[in-house]
């Protein structure tokens, strides 16, 4: 069995190296892609693999089709909408993610960029404190209910929505209030953190009508994907409302535009970096090879998001 590593944005050399271990030690053989810069060197490379580690880098039905070995592809962390799922489950390819392996990086993120931008940025002039603000999740997944305690530990009043999550109890475990709409949650949210995966119905669906909903002074903090955001919605209330501020770790597509136009009331970091920690680098991409020995070795599909 030969397992590719194809990384983009390669991970850390300690987490590799435990990749190699795990593979290796299963009798299996490693090949590593790292720092790729054009599609046609991941289609030469997965045309003798018979299962993938990616990040966030493209398995499209071209990808696909040139793996004529592949039998799984894992995903080293949460978000799979980088995968043709498709095109994978055409060709009865299991795609699976590793879920809560990289959330405390992106959760610690998101708390860190809220006081960035109540500090203006860590620039000097009088700021204001998180503590006894109101902070609104979005979606109360591994990530989500990872910012809620850590808001709940620095003080804040935290409440949640989550479409999917119909019991209260989920979220009074961790003391915060589940609300029953997303107008409501963002009507009431001074900070509103954003942890929707990007799907079909959530492409674009943040915009204009919620940001304007915010109280004054509001913050949204988006560590979740940019094709959730509506751009044009969001600069035009941004450009209504001087209060409003937006901060992402996604570039986004119009990041010099909103730099330009809303100076400190706007921060994209240059590159994704939610999950950007050694440690998330290790726990992700050693459960993916650990999910991979597991498939192969016991025919263990517990992580499949095709099923
Ligand atoms: C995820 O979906 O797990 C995060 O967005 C991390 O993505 P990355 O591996 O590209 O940093």
């Amino acid at each position: 069995m030969k397992i590719l590593v194809a990384t983009e944005k390669p991970f850390a050399k300690k987490a590799v190296d435990g990749i190699r271990q795990i593979v290796e030690g299963a009798g299996y053989e490693l090949a590593l892609l790292e720092k790729y810069t054009d599609k046609s060197e991941l289609l030469s490379a997965v045309a003798d693999v018979d299962a993938l580690i990616i990040r966030s880098d493209k398995v499209t039905a071209e990808v696909i089709e040139a793996a004529r070995n592949l039998k799984i592809v894992v995903r080293a962390g949460a978000g799979y909408d980088n995968v043709d799922l498709v095109a994978a489950t055409a060709r009865g390819i299991v795609v699976m993610n590793t879920p809560g392996q990289n959330s405390n990086a992106v959760a610690e993120l998101a708390l860190a960029m809220m006081i960035f931008m109540a500090r203006n940025g860590f620039t000097p002039g009088t700021g204001s404190e998180i503590q006894g603000k109101t902070l609104g999740i979005h979606a109360y997944g591994n990530v989500g209910r990872l910012v809620g305690r850590k808001g709940k530990a620095m003080g804040m009043n935290v409440i949640a929505y989550d479409p999917f999550i119909t019991d209260s109890a989920v979220f009074e475990a961790d003391g915060v209030k589940k609300v029953n709409s997303v107008e409501e949650l963002y009507k009431n949210s001074d900070y509103l953190s954003l942890h929707i995966p990007a799907t079909e119905q959530t492409k674009g669906s943040i915009g204009y009508d919620l940001l304007m909903s915010m109280p004054k002074g509001a913050t949204l903090v988006n560590t979740a994907r940019k094709e959730v955001i509506d751009e044009q919605g969001v600069m035009k209330a941004l450009t209504e409302r001087e209060d409003l501020k937006y901060i992402t770790d996604i570039a986004a597509g119009i990041q010099s535009e909103l730099n330009e136009k809303f100076g400190r009331r706007v921060f994209a970091t240059a590159k994704k970096m939610g999950a950007e920690t050694a440690e998330a680098n290790i726990n992700a991409g050693l459960a993916a090879a650990n999910q991979i020995v597991d498939f192969f070795k016991n025919g263990n599909t517990r992580f499949q998001v095709n099923k």
